[in-house]
């Protein structure tokens, strides 16, 4: 494994590859440090072609072996072209990311089977975490599928059927009277008392890496070639990071050529701290949320300021988007290209179409949106559309209501 050890992203100290959440010195996030010279040995594409069609496939690439028995193994989710909504919103081309073909619907199950990976290493029998939703879905899914305890942490005002999924697999669910912040800091108060693998605290450096497989399905699915522009929705922001590093890392190893992609961000404006601090050009500064896009309705993001760089460096932007424009683009998503997207990438359709708006993203740009999690989980946002026509079963009555004269 080309993993070699943990290195404080702010004063640079080295640690062990341990669970270790954040640095001790500076409390800064800790992130894998990777051998390059081996990785240029041994990575090729060709050695990628030869792996599992999931995300061990770039196992050199991640912080963790392997597992020996790849049980449930997310990734390799279908890259498709959706030439209805480019011509609508006028881009040139645009591909949908659909992780919403993970065994639980979202892109968390990626995160979540590296930092089990390792917490299995480290024989760890329960997995926790805080979540805004789908990462409890994907805790409680991988935790039945190694055989493991799950315990979540997750606000009580989360949409229901969201927590109903987490509960089938047989997961502790904690319901907390409060925000997402609220239980990503009890998480780690409690993670000082207990011996659990909390994916999202301890395990996070390992936890986070496991984003970069999207950008690396991405280029292998183009052909090994680079989209001029990648659109996110973004939450802690480290999703967004980690997707604008594995396009680094693909380049550095010469997999691929080209410029790096620009990094676009979307936001729900109720819950809108980092697209703020782009735009301020200050720090990020937290707020309380008060978004329907509950899955990313993080007010203090833990990644938000290296999103705000990452947009920046790559050419990019973050926007917010409009409250009432959230269902409307989950609805224009389907129409458009037959994806049923939560309201995170329908967050990402918005700061889509804002870029377009904005000149920044137009007809000569290939761009690719990713669908990060599935509306059918949360149908209920939709519910106001189911309008049928309601009748005998007669088909001179529904020729009639239709107006079709015989
Ligand atoms: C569907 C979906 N998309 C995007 C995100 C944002 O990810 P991150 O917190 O890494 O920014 C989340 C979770 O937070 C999510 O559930
Ligand atoms: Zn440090």
């Amino acid at each position: 494994m080309p993993a070699t050890a943990l290195r404080c992203r702010v004063c640079e100290t080295p640690y062990p590859l341990d669970p270790i959440g954040v640095c001790a010195r500076c409390f800064g996030p800790l992130d894998p440090v990777y051998d390059r010279d081996e990785q240029r040995r041994t990575i090729s594409r060709e050695s990628i072609a030869a792996g599992p069609l999931n995300i061990w496939r770039y196992a050199d690439f991640l912080p963790v072996a392997a597992p020996a028995e790849q049980r449930l193994a997310p990734g390799f989710t279908p890259l498709i072209s959706a030439p209805r909504l480019a011509d609508a919103l006028g881009i040139g081309e645009l591909f949908l990311k659909l992780d919403t073909a993970n065994p639980t619907h979202s892109f968390k199950d990626r995160v979540v089977a590296v930092a089990a990976a390792k917490a299995v290493e480290l024989g760890r029998t329960t997995l926790s975490c805080s979540s805004t939703g789908n990462l409890a879905n994907a805790v409680a899914a991988r935790a039945a599928a190694e055989g493991l305890e799950a315990v979540v942490l997750v606000p009580a005002s989360l949409e229901p059927e969201k927590l109903i999924a987490t509960s089938v697999y047989g997961a502790r669910i904690i319901a907390v009277e409060g925000s997402y912040d609220d239980c990503s800091r009890l998480s780690v108060e409690l993670s000082f008392e207990l011996d659990w693998a909390f994916v999202n605290v301890g395990l996070r450096s390992y936890y986070a890496e496991g984003s970069k497989t999207l950008a690396f399905e991405v280029a292998e699915q183009l052909g090994w070639t680079l989209p001029d522009a990648v659109v996110a929705p973004i939450g802690s922001g480290s999703m967004f990071t980690k997707v604008h590093q594995g396009f680094g890392e693909l380049l550095e190893l010469g997999l691929v050529q080209g410029d790096t992609p620009r990094l676009f961000g979307g936001q729900g404006e109720g819950c809108s701290p980092v697209a703020l601090a782009f735009e301020s050009g200050s720090k990020v500064k937290p707020v309380r949320p008060n978004t329907i896009a509950k899955s990313i309705a993080i007010g203090s993001p833990a990644d938000g300021d290296l999103a705000v760089a990452t947009a920046r460096d790559s050419g990019g932007a973050i926007h917010a988007v409009a409250e009432d424009q959230i269902v409307e683009n989950i609805a224009l998503l389907a129409q458009t290209t037959g994806v049923f997207g939560e309201t995170a990438p329908a967050v990402s359709l918005g700061a889509l179409r804002a870029a377009v708006q904005n000149g920044e993203l137009g007809e000569s740009d290939r761009v690719v949106l990713l669908v990060t999690g599935d509306g059918l989980k949360t149908p209920g946002l939709v519910a106001d559309r189911f309008d049928p026509i309601r009748v005998q079963p007669d088909a001179d009555q529904i020729l009639e209501t239709l107006g079709v004269q015989v």
